[in-house]
């Protein structure tokens, strides 16, 4: 059997697998609008792969106040209780385009697939869109202590898959997720808008521009 290049391909979640990245930025929206922070979709960018705590401390910036830790405990749970609400409500026909027919695609040669999510949410949205039994492993925000750009997420996925980091290809649409690749020593794929994923290796509009065949060929290696 020809040697790839690649074993296994990490997904994020979030704005990758499925829209959810929409229902984060609402519900961040929500909280910013009640507490009179200025927040538009240009601030949200900042906070795509970053974890709850994190975003909610880029947020509370823009508003130059001080809170205490228990206001920030408060306002981080009513987010995600609005969050919960969106989530709740999801079926698969919020899974993006491209997500399933890669996955199979992949599958088919032999290819490890995985989540590597900040998300705490994970397992609810994968079983609301019914794709939890289409990787080998799912490894979320629960599973961490660091977030992304720090590449631990990506570390526990690979040895988890068993499979070295040099060998993964993760898919990202956040700046500090291909960050956290590119520190875990992990080919990094882009997906969604070129100048913002300008660090990203290659970048895809959708999962549907990717297959396993066009993966192959994305690098080449002499052994
Ligand atoms: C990431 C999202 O996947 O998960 C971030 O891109 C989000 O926007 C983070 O803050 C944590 O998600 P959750 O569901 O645990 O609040
Ligand atoms: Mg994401």
């Amino acid at each position: 059997m020809q040697t790839m290049w690649f074993d296994a391909c990490i997904f994020d979640l979030d704005g990758v697998i499925v829209d959810t990245a929409k229902y984060h930025f609402l519900a961040w929206k929500r909280l910013a609008d009640m507490l009179d922070i200025p927040f538009s979709e240009k601030e949200n960018e900042k906070l795509k792969g970053v974890s709850r705590l994190a975003s909610l401390e880029i947020i509370l910036e823009l508003s130059g106040k001080k809170y205490t830790d228990s206001e920030k405990a408060k306002f981080a749970e009513m987010k995600n209780t609005w969050y919960v609400e969106f989530v709740s409500r999801m079926t698969p026909s919020e899974i993006l385009p491209g997500a399933i027919e890669l996955l199979t695609d992949l599958k088919s040669h032999g290819i490890k697939t995985a989540i590597g999510s900040a998300s705490k949410n994970t397992l609810l949205i994968l079983e609301k869109v019914r794709m939890k039994d289409l990787f080998d492993t799912i490894t979320d925000g629960n599973m961490v202590k660091s977030a992304k750009p720090d590449p631990e997420i990506f570390l526990v996925t690979a040895s988890m898959l068993n499979v070295k980091p040099d060998k993964c290809i993760v898919f990202e649409d956040s700046v500090a997720g291909i960050k956290a690749a590119h520190k875990a020593g992990m080919y990094g794929i882009g997906v969604g808008n070129k100048e913002i994923l300008i660090e990203a290796d290659y970048v895809i509009n959708d999962l549907s521009e990717m297959s396993f065949l066009k993966l192959t060929a994305l690098k080449t290696i002499n052994q």
